[in-house]
């Protein structure tokens, strides 16, 4: 080792990384069951990038339309475009109402019906009566503030249950004994420049995604995929990179989210001509067809000249008709977003928007405890021991191959949730917990001093940029196999010029260009494995449309072949490796056990 760094050495039963709302929920469900638990973010818990979540939270709570567990699971089935596993969604969908209630419970001041319940929207791909229709008013919302309001309910509740928390701590690697089990994290004090050696019996993955991977993206600057790398690291496989989503409505230029819960609440896009033309492409649930969907009309619209401003390059949401009081009470933040980062008064004027990227289906592959799997080459759901992932950093895989708007928020508490109450069964408070092996924190501090003393010729922000360009141009909403091929070739170029970083700062203290140079590690591995196995996976599915895959009864989806989850492995020299998972096809109950009814959930062509 060239350094040796002493550490300040913890002990607990269970660490959660990162305090979004994931990472809360399940801090939070820990620590109610008397587990030490410790919680270590790179961001103060409440600027966590679920502050950012806008719309709301999906659960068949029936406080303002018909619904029901087994309608929202169809949804979130037809939404996955059949990639989904069968028993997380059935998981999610019956566990949701519960979990909102929790919330509830806790705190989180949701916006009220006239009858005092909670109110909620329709978004995107939520259908009543198994996708016939009409929009089912599902989303549970906080105003235009949901996540933020959900955040800090959970923090103050982690508090109370005496969760201890490290704030403003990078975490740099887990911890790995010989025989291949999470022992624990190394951690990096940011504020003080001391190294923190965390002991741990369970290590949960609440990273959250890796959308700076991309040039423009509705994603905070901290969403660098931290997880996914440190699971790269570790040997462990990603899964379902692939599949990126891509929100219709981020605002042009600055990429700040406009909440789907604008065209819940009644906005609509329209084109250069002044069309409507959702209306086109999507007959029945129109500017409320799944995301992905609409992100690729738009797209098409803008390709055949029907862009709107002087580029002719995005187009307009308009919210102008709508009554200026709803505004101010339903949609008070993206009022303010549209104002600051547009410049437009949303009761006068359209918003520019465009497809942006905002959400990553893919992440560490998880059963729906939230337990990693690790394949094995003969068992692809071997669970590993002593780590969990959870929230946008783990794969589930709740989302399949394209998430449902205010489907995730639901995915963090309920898996959150899940993950407490699986630790609390195999986490044993009484049992000493292992000491970690110094050879993997030997290791884990090479690498960082080997970053924090890199004298090569390229600034990180640089190579950032060159990654973030080759993944905007080559893994974008439409792709081909030679975008896709193209984006192989530069993906593995960018990985060989790493060698030749240069971080300027040698300091240990609030060190940003070391922070931003493990974090570009971080987003590479993710970067990385995503044009792979985009590149591998020779059809169209959900978020992942390949123009030279568009034909046949599934518009280019080929279910004999592909209906399966890619793992993705990636090596120190930028090798990836792949294979592939099969799908959960079986639901957690049957339907003579009260299940949903499996002919409902066929995979059938996906049509809004
Ligand atoms: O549009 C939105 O409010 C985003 C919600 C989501 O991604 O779930």
């Amino acid at each position: 080792m060239a350094k040796t760094y002493e550490f300040v050495d913890h002990t607990y039963d269970v660490v959660v990384i990162g305090a979004g709302g994931a990472g809360l929920r399940a801090t939070l469900g820990m620590a109610e069951q008397g587990l030490r638990t410790a919680c270590i973010t790179k961001v103060f818990p409440t600027r966590s990038h679920t502050v950012a979540a806008q719309g709301g939270i999906a659960a068949s709570l029936t406080n303002m339309t018909p619904d029901c567990w087994e309608w929202h699971m169809y949804d979130t089935v037809k939404g996955s475009d059949w990639l989904g596993d069968t028993d997380a969604m059935e998981y999610l969908a019956r566990e949701a109402p519960k979990a909102v209630y929790e919330l509830e419970h806790y705190g989180v001041p949701f916006s009220r019906t006239e009858e005092g319940k909670i109110y909620q929207r329709p978004f995107g791909g939520h259908m009543q009566n198994y996708g016939e229709g009409p929009p089912v008013q599902r989303t549970c919302a906080a105003a235009d503030r949901t996540g933020h309001a959900i955040l800090h309910t959970l923090y103050g509740q982690s508090l109370r249950h005496n969760a201890e928390f490290y704030i403003e701590y990078f975490a740099l690697d887990l911890i790995m004994s010989d025989d291949g089990v999470c022992q624990g994290v190394i951690a990096w004090n940011l504020d003080d420049g001391t190294m923190h050696r965390f002991a741990a019996k369970m290590v949960v993955l609440a990273t959250g995604g890796y959308g700076r991977a991309y040039f423009s993206a509705t994603s905070a600057h901290t969403c660098t995929g931290d997880g996914g790398g440190m699971v790269a690291r570790a040997g462990l496989p990603l899964q379902d990179m692939e599949f990126v989503q891509f929100h219709p409505t981020g605002i042009y230029g600055s990429g700040c989210l406009i909440t789907e819960g604008a065209r819940g609440e009644g906005g609509y896009l329209v084109n250069s001509e002044g069309e409507r033309f959702m209306e086109r492409y999507a007959p029945s649930a129109k500017d409320l067809a799944s995301r992905d969907v609409v992100s690729r009309c738009m797209t098409m619209e803008i390709r055949e000249n029907r862009g709107v401003g002087k580029k002719g390059d995005h187009i307009f949401l308009h919210l102008d008709h709508l009554d200026p009081a709803l505004l101010a009470e339903r949609l008070p933040g993206i009022s303010e977003s549209a104002r600051i980062f547009a410049g437009v008064d949303v009761t006068k004027d359209p918003i520019p928007v465009l497809p942006t990227v905002h959400y990553n289906m893919g992440g560490v592959p998880t059963n729906y405890w939230g337990e990693v799997l690790n394949a094995d080459g003969k068992n692809p759901d071997r669970i590993q021991e002593g780590l969990m992932a959870v929230g946008e950093a783990g794969c589930a895989s709740v989302h399949g191959a394209n998430r449902l708007g205010s489907n995730s928020l639901i995915d963090l508490v309920v898996f959150g949730r899940a993950a407490a109450i699986k630790a609390g069964e195999v986490v044993d408070p009484k049992e000493a917990t292992p000491a970690p092996s110094e050879a993997s924190c030997e290791k884990i501090m090479d690498r960082f001093d080997t970053l924090r003393n890199a004298s090569g010729s390229i600034p990180t922000a640089k190579l950032r940029d060159k990654m973030q360009h080759a993944m905007q141009e080559d893994a974008a909403v439409f792709r081909t196999q030679e975008s896709l091929e193209a984006g192989c070739q530069r993906l593995s170029a960018i990985w060989g010029e790493m060698k030749d970083l240069k971080v300027s700062d040698r300091s240990l203290i609030w060190n940003s260009d070391l922070v931003e140079t493990l974090e570009l590690e971080n987003l590479m591995a993710n970067a990385i494995t995503t044009v792979y196995g985009a590149e591998a996976r020779k059809e169209s599915r959900g978020a992942h449309a390949r123009e030279d895959y568009k034909d046949g009864p599934f518009s280019g989806r080929d279910d004999e072949n592909w209906r399966k989850h890619t793992l993705a492995w990636v090596n120190e020299a930028g090798d990836v490796k792949l294979d592939y998972r099969p799908v959960v096809t079986d639901p957690l109950t049957t339907f003579e056990e009260g299940g949903i009814d499996p002919k409902k959930i066929a995979p059938k062509a996906r049509v809004y």
